[in-house]
């Protein structure tokens, strides 16, 4: 099984990157499955339903995301649904009957012959305290199904690069790639664990290369020189020069055999 999967999409720059790139990232890679990580895709924001079904005609299976997860809630329209939306959401959310959170945490596509399962965790280091312990949040969801992939692809949003190593380590064997998103910054240390998981800890960001991780540079510097958010505009999004980061993997026998980075920098 080959799988292409591009990172973090970010705004009208990170759309156009994929609509002008994905042709020929196609032809090249011929990928039997496509994944992307959307939560920025609108504006910097999650995807709102026309940015989710846009990926969808461009045949994108699963969209995962982080987060900004219900940054857009009043526009999310199918995204959350409807049962057959591409787009997740990170799974270890602590749900209560009386609190339903929207979306699902995973998702299971299958196509010729082929079954693949993409599930999105999100971290509780420096970002939200109250999630479920994402190890073992995963722990439970592989040990909950009863039935075979032909491979299992892991997006865990996180902020640490420790952690994500750690979790490679933890799901070798287990899944067939884990990945990190979130920092939108690509690192080169892509590899494959004894027991066949590929890894690498962060996959970047298909957005605005000239950018504050999406955003313009004066809507951050205020904040980060005088450490209070009392004198910043509003955080607003490039729309210029772009840069498409992901990999590419392939997969035999539920073991990751090939990792490649992409990078396209305009
Ligand atoms: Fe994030």
């Amino acid at each position: 099984m080959k799988i292409l999967i591009l990172w973090d999409i970010f705004g009208r720059t990170g759309r156009r990157m994929v609509e002008e790139n994905i042709g020929a990232l196609r032809t090249k890679y011929t990928p039997d499955f496509m994944i992307a990580n959307s939560e920025n895709i609108t504006g910097g924001k999650w995807p709102i339903e026309k940015h989710v079904l846009a990926m969808k005609d461009l045949g994108f299976d699963v969209l995962t995301g982080g987060n900004h997860v219900f940054s857009n809630l009043k526009d999310s329209g199918s995204v959350f649904s409807d049962p057959e939306s591409i787009q997740i959401r990170p799974a270890n959310y602590l749900e209560l009957r009386e609190y339903p959170i929207p979306g699902k945490g995973w998702r299971i596509v299958e196509k010729n012959g082929q079954k693949l399962l993409v599930i999105n965790v999100m971290s509780n280091v420096f970002m939200y305290d109250g999630l479920d312990n994402p190890f073992q949040s995963i722990d439970r969801i592989l040990s909950g199904f009863t039935e075979k992939f032909d491979a299992i692809v892991v997006d865990f949003h996180r902020e640490t690069t420790a952690e994500l190593v750690n979790m490679a380590y933890f799901l070798d064997g287990r899944t067939s790639v884990v990945y990190g998103t979130h920092t939108h910054v690509q690192t080169n240390d892509e590899r494959i664990f004894p027991k066949g998981t590929g890894m690498i800890t962060d996959l970047g960001m298909t957005g605005p290369l000239w950018s504050s991780i999406g955003h313009t540079f004066e809507s951050r510097l205020p904040q980060l020189l005088t450490g209070t958010k009392l004198f910043g505009p509003k955080a607003e999004q490039v729309v210029g020069e772009g840069v498409l980061t992901g990999i590419f993997v392939e997969i035999r026998e539920g073991r990751c055999v090939h990792i490649e980075k992409i990078r396209i920098q305009e």
